[in-house]
């Protein structure tokens, strides 16, 4: 694996790749990788001829009173993992090679990126849209992966690319849990012993709400009632959000439909989590798996398994 650091490098190395007829998937990230990251790239992997990660903590995503400064840094290891995987290219910049004195160009999309998390923490897509957009200039992927986890990022990430006429295609790609049930943050690491227990019940309402879906619910209002009753629970977890929103658009709906999102966003001590529920899937009866010990696979294995 080469890790580059300058733009200008990994154009370079992208061009000879692309000039000798091979696809390319970018997986970016933030680093702190765990196995959601590593998914991202065995699904490059498993559909592109190279594959480009990017590590990279994005200030611009932040807001003023969010944890840039705290957010987990484990270059040494990460790069351990993504060599493991087979990863060809590691592009790593410094915030100076990003941004350089002077950029002012924003990408900004309007509508999708005012809803859920981006009502939550304003800026932060504006941010993201951004460095994602820069970093599609820079690599040119055949193919980017995202994760379900950040359903809100998916949802405008394919919008920009619809919008500005990226040549390029979005792959989704599944939340992968802990044995609990628990979706792989790199924050979890913040979690204290007793938050890390009481983080289990954003899983608990979610499957409250799939449970609801499968048994022929429709209304939006119920779910979200059955879902915030299930949060009520749980003393110290405070919710941002509990909503069910069409998954391209983020607006609310008040009929459950395919294309729908159970989505929930909650602070557990000071760290704000997030997860969410595909209609679609709980309509084939995928639900999130019970509290249990079971190893720690991708959410497809745990439906196959709860089915
Ligand atoms: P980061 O939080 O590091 O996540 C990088 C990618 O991993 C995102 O596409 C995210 O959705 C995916 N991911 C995280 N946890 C996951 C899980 N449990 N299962 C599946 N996929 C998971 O998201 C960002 O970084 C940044 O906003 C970025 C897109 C890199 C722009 O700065």
């Amino acid at each position: 694996m080469f890790v580059v650091e300058t733009v200008e490098e990994i154009r370079i190395a992208c061009r000879a790749l692309k000039r000798a007829g091979k696809t390319l998937g970018l997986v970016p990230t933030m680093g702190a990788l765990h196995e959601g990251h590593l998914s991202l790239v065995r699904a490059s992997r498993g559909t592109c001829d190279a594959t480009v990660a990017s590590i990279f903590v994005n200030p611009t995503q932040f807001g003023p009173n969010e944890d840039l400064g705290k957010y987990p840094r484990t270059f040494e290891s990460d790069c351990d993992a993504l060599e493991r995987e087979g990863v060809d290219l590691l592009f790593a910049p410094s915030v100076a090679e990003m941004y350089p004195a002077g950029a002012s160009t924003w990408v900004e999309v309007e509508g999708v990126g005012d809803r859920l998390d981006g009502a939550s923490r304003p800026g932060h897509f504006r941010g993201v849209a951004t460095v994602v957009a820069k970093l599609f200039h820079i690599v040119g992927p055949t193919r980017a992966f995202f994760g379900q986890k950040d359903a809100a990022q998916l949802a405008v990430l394919r919008k920009m690319v619809r919008d500005l006429n990226f040549d390029l295609e979005i792959v989704g790609c599944p939340i992968v849990r802990e044995a609990d049930g628990l979706a792989m943050s790199s924050r979890n690491r913040f979690l204290s012993v007793e938050d890390r227990e009481r983080a289990l019940v954003i899983g608990r309402a979610l499957r409250a709400g799939s449970e609801l879906v499968a048994a022929g619910e429709s209304s939006a209002a119920k779910l979200i009632a059955a879902m915030r009753a299930v949060m009520a629970g749980e003393a110290g977890v405070r919710v941002d959000y509990v909503a069910v929103v069409d998954r391209s658009t983020l607006e609310e709906i008040e009929d459950v439909r395919p294309g729908g999102l159970l989505a929930i966003a909650a602070v557990v001590g000071t760290t704000r989590l997030i997860d969410n529920v595909l209609v679609d899937k709980v309509l084939v009866g995928a639900v999130i798996p019970e509290e249990k010990d079971v190893v720690t696979v991708a959410e497809e294995g745990f439906f196959a398994a709860g089915r």
